[in-house]
């Protein structure tokens, strides 16, 4: 039997603890598929007292996890405690620079420094892997990387946030509203105590730049995604959207336009009739369309305990066998740093919905500022009278460029009869 792969995790929370469990019960397995034993050398996280339905056998406890990248008995060192600076950075430096392998699933730190993390592991030599930090269980990035190589992606997209997707889903069965959903989530422990990040696009955003950096081979551009959350949606639209053939999802989608690289993550329209809108609940799903493969569809658990294990250890698994690739699939050297498309310059429909005063000229002020900025409205619904006088009405647009949507629902935003600030959201066609 060859020598075993000496693996030291840092952070036993959800991830590091399915990683413990997967290697004790599978051990047999691994040792077979990555041609030598799996062997955990060494743990840490931030208290040894704490209570953990895990075993960790002869492991030894490092007190510093930086002592993990440090010791000359480990090989790969799997970060797993998150946060794209403090502690997990310094880890992921201090492995890399000292020629170990790193594994992790942290996006946050990948969307943020990714193309030097890169640079910093091909220098030394090290496998820097990073399956579990997109999509989860997916295995998108190994689809990217390996499967997927030869094509050139003319574009990606994805549900990416299992938490919002979760929420939208739950809107729409129970016809109740972001914030009461969102409290009940909390509860079931579908979100976090400060959902901020998930609800805000920020996690979908992390995720997206590491796709985008693979399979576009650009540098990792975080900053350069347009990022929008769910907050603003309401029942009322989620309902418009399935009666004019759609269901509201946040995506992230990024793509190559002759502006640049257009990474965006926001509350999308999207029609009934395209695979990616059935994709419900906590479930992730990732399109990405290549040139010579066409269109290829890959979907299941973006997080939890199991999947998540089952990705970082596929990682492990290729470091076991020695299975090397630049991280963003060319070498880091190669990586462009391709100028970011404006999102002023999106082309694309829209769906726009007014509450107004029900009285006669107000169809035809927003037919006018519409008009005033060239865009075509392809359909409108209008509802019945309200007590209140308020009444919902609906507009969808032909394409049109985004700089001009904008300005177009200012002027609406700005009109007597308009009572709130329109609700604007994409319409993609796939
Ligand atoms: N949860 C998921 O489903 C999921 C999915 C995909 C990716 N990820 C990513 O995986 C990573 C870990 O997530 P998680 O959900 O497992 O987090 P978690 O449950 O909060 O666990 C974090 C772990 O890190 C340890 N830790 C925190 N600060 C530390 C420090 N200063 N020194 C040493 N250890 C420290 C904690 O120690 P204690 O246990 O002692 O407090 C804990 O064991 C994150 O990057 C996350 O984005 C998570």
């Amino acid at each position: 039997m060859n020598p075993p792969l000496r693996i030291g995790i840092a952070g036993l929370g959800t991830v590091g603890a399915g990683v413990v469990k997967l290697l004790a019960e599978h051990g047999r397995l691994l040792a077979l598929r990555g041609g030598r034993p799996l062997k955990l050398v060494a743990v840490s996280a931030r208290s040894k007292s704490k209570k953990r339905d895990i075993d960790l056998g002869k492991a030894r406890w490092e007190k510093d996890p930086l002592a993990l990248a440090r010791a000359p008995d480990i090989d790969v060192v799997v970060e797993l405690i998150g946060g794209s600076s403090g502690i997990a950075r310094r880890l992921v430096e201090t492995a890399l620079r000292a020629g170990k392998h790193v594994v992790t699933a942290n996006k946050a730190l990948l969307a943020l420094h990714g193309a030097e993390l890169a640079a910093l592991a091909e220098k030394r030599g090290g496998i820097l892997a990073f399956e579990a930090a997109v999509a989860g269980g997916i295995p998108i990035i190994k689809a990217i990387r390996e499967g997927l190589v030869g094509n050139r992606v003319s574009r990606l997209y994805g549900i990416l946030n299992g938490t919002c997707n979760y929420i939208l889903t739950t809107m729409r069965e129970t016809g109740r509203d972001f914030e009461a959903v969102l409290a009940e989530a909390q509860a079931a422990g579908y979100a976090e105590a400060d959902p901020s990040f998930d609800v805000d696009g920020v996690d979908a955003a992390h995720k997206l730049a590491v796709l985008t950096g693979a399979a576009f081979g650009s540098k990792v551009n975080f900053a350069g995604v347009h990022v929008e959350g769910i907050r603003r949606v309401t029942a009322m639209d989620i309902q418009f959207a399935e009666e004019l053939g759609y269901r509201i999802k946040l995506l992230g989608l990024a793509r190559e336009t002759r502006h640049g690289i257009e990474q965006r993550v926001h509350p999308c329209m999207v029609s009934l009739k395209a695979p990616i809108a059935h994709i419900e609940g906590v479930f992730n799903a990732v399109v990405v369309e290549g040139d010579f493969v066409g269109t290829t569809m890959f979907q299941g658990r973006g997080a939890g305990q199991g999947p998540t294990a089952s990705a970082v250890v596929a990682d492990l698994v290729d470091v076991a066998r020695g299975r090397d690739m630049p991280a963003f699939v060319v070498p880091a050297a190669r990586l462009a740093d391709k100028k970011v498309s404006p999102m002023g310059r999106h082309v694309g429909a829209y769906y726009i919905r007014l509450m107004v005063q029900d009285r006669p000229g107000v169809i035809a002020a927003l037919s006018g500022a519409l008009a005033k900025e060239r865009i075509s409205v392809e359909s409108m619904l209008q509802r019945g009278r309200a007590k209140s006088g308020q009444v919902p009405v609906v507009l969808t647009t032909h394409e049109t460029e985004e700089a001009a949507m904008q300005r177009a629902a200012e002027r609406i935003g700005k009109l007597k009869a308009v009572s709130e600030e329109p609700c604007l959201i994409r319409i993609e066609a796939f």
